[in-house]
């Protein structure tokens, strides 16, 4: 089960032009989203989104401890991380992922059942481009930006007719935000 992440605002960005994306949602969605993370298997983010906001990618219950199972962290990209990037320090396992292959992300997963695609853009976008995906989990801010990171980078489609349509499964109110579940 390949699921994609991502906290968005209202009109689809999941970063300023800047790069800032912290913080999109409200604690509630945020704890959530940890919440979940303890539930994964595997976690899979692009170095760009490791460079950009150097994530720590752990599951954290809110006072900041870690919970007891934690779910193996792939980073797919070519260039070299900082040594001292959060998302290679514990607890739990890193995993880097030489190339742009979304499955060979997954192939380093192992026998992973549930993993969770975190970003970003590009990497959301060329797993969709593969068609890895059986779930979106979209959390959605009252925020607006009009300029930014759209939420993936894909080569896109021209008419409304190919766009990929989902089924929304579930709609959660998360403080302020919304937790949109949909699926293939
Ligand atoms: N709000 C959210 O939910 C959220 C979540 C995550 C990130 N973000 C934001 O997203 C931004 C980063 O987006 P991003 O698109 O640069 O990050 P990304 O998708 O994490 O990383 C992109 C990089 O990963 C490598 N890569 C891996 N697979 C690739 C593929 N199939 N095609 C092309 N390149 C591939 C390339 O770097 P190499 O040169 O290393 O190959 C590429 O430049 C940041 O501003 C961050 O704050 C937001």
């Amino acid at each position: 089960m390949v699921t994609v992440k991502l906290a968005a605002t209202v009109d689809g960005r999941i970063a300023a032009p800047d790069g800032t994306s912290r913080w999109i949602t409200g604690e509630l969605a945020r704890e959530r989203a940890h919440a979940e993370r303890a539930q994964l298997d595997a976690i899979v983010v692009g170095t760009g989104t490791v460079a950009a906001d150097d994530p720590a990618l752990t599951a954290r219950r809110p006072d900041g401890a870690p919970y007891p199972h934690q779910p193996v962290r792939i980073v797919l990209g070519e260039r070299e991380l900082p040594p001292d990037a959060r998302v290679l320090t514990g607890p739990g396992e890193a995993r880097l992922v030489r190339g742009h292959d979304p499955r060979a992300a997954l192939a380093a997963a192992g026998d992973a059942v549930n993993v969770q695609v975190e970003g970003g853009s590009t990497v959301i976008g060329a797993f969709l481009d593969t068609g890895l995906v059986d779930r979106v989990q979209a959390y959605i801010a009252p925020v607006l930006l009009g300029a930014g990171l759209s939420a993936l980078t894909v080569p896109g489609v021209g008419t409304l007719a190919d766009a990929l349509r989902l089924r929304l499964e579930s709609v959660e109110r998360l403080g302020d935000d919304v937790l949109l579940t949909m699926v293939r």
